[in-house]
């Protein structure tokens, strides 16, 4: 596909059967930059959204000393397993089904939490489940991670991001790329405080966001 828009979310098989997010071959070793310098050696990160599992098996082959938690949706769970499978890194965890919408998350508390480009691909009702179950399983100090775009005061920082916003709102009205401000404030409501915003290649970011007691 030649739309840029549409080419971030396509998924292809490799050689070795394995499912291959265009996008994550261009991100990870960006994300794994950041991710590199601010998660502390031995903690728990709990990925929410992991998709074909890629950023699990890039990031725990790359982190050893980072034990990594994928979690996604029941359907997408044989793609993470065989990612898993395929790397054999021990601190690749097997991946847990979570909803972000649930109300009980099966695990009961982690040093860290991860996601890239989950925010915009559900809507908001989900992403308020979603700071609401970040703010149940986070350790005090621990921090969340959210990879993806934002819009700045309600703009878009691309054209490439508006067309993006589109084809997401042509499968699911409800999602979309989010502002940043509302962001801020939502996760705000479960002791979140931003304390970094990174720019990112490709008119991403990625927000840190830090538990408060
Ligand atoms: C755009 S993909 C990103 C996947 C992966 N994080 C990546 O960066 O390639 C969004 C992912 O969110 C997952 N997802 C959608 N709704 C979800 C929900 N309610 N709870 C957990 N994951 C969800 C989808 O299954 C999909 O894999």
């Amino acid at each position: 596909m030649s739309d840029p828009a549409i080419v971030k979310h396509s998924i292809e098989m490799s050689a070795d059967n394995l499912p291959v997010a265009e996008s994550c071959l261009r991100n990870q070793e960006p994300i794994f930059d950041v991710l590199s310098k601010e998660l502390q050696s031995g903690s728990v990160v709990l990925e929410l959204g992991s998709g074909t599992g890629q950023h699990a098996a890039f990031i725990s082959q790359r982190l050893p000393q980072i034990r990594w938690q994928p979690s996604e949706l029941a359907e997408n769970i044989p793609a993470i397993n065989a990612w898993r499978e395929h790397v054999k890194a021990e601190n690749f965890l097997p991946p847990l089904v979570l909803d972000i919408a649930q109300d009980l998350w099966p695990v009961k508390q982690v040093d860290a939490v991860f996601s890239a480009n989950l925010v915009h691909f559900v809507g908001w009702e989900k992403v308020r489940s979603m700071m609401a179950g970040i703010g149940r399983v986070l350790r005090t100090s621990g921090l969340a991670i959210f990879y993806g775009p934002y819009n700045y005061n309600s703009e878009f920082t691309s054209a490439g991001n508006r067309q993006l916003d589109e084809w997401l709102k042509s499968r699911d009205p409800s999602s979309g790329i989010k502002d940043f401000e509302q962001i801020v404030i939502t996760a705000r409501k479960e002791k979140l405080r931003l304390i970094k915003d990174i720019d990112m290649p490709a008119n991403n970011r990625i927000l840190v966001m830090q538990k408060y007691a």
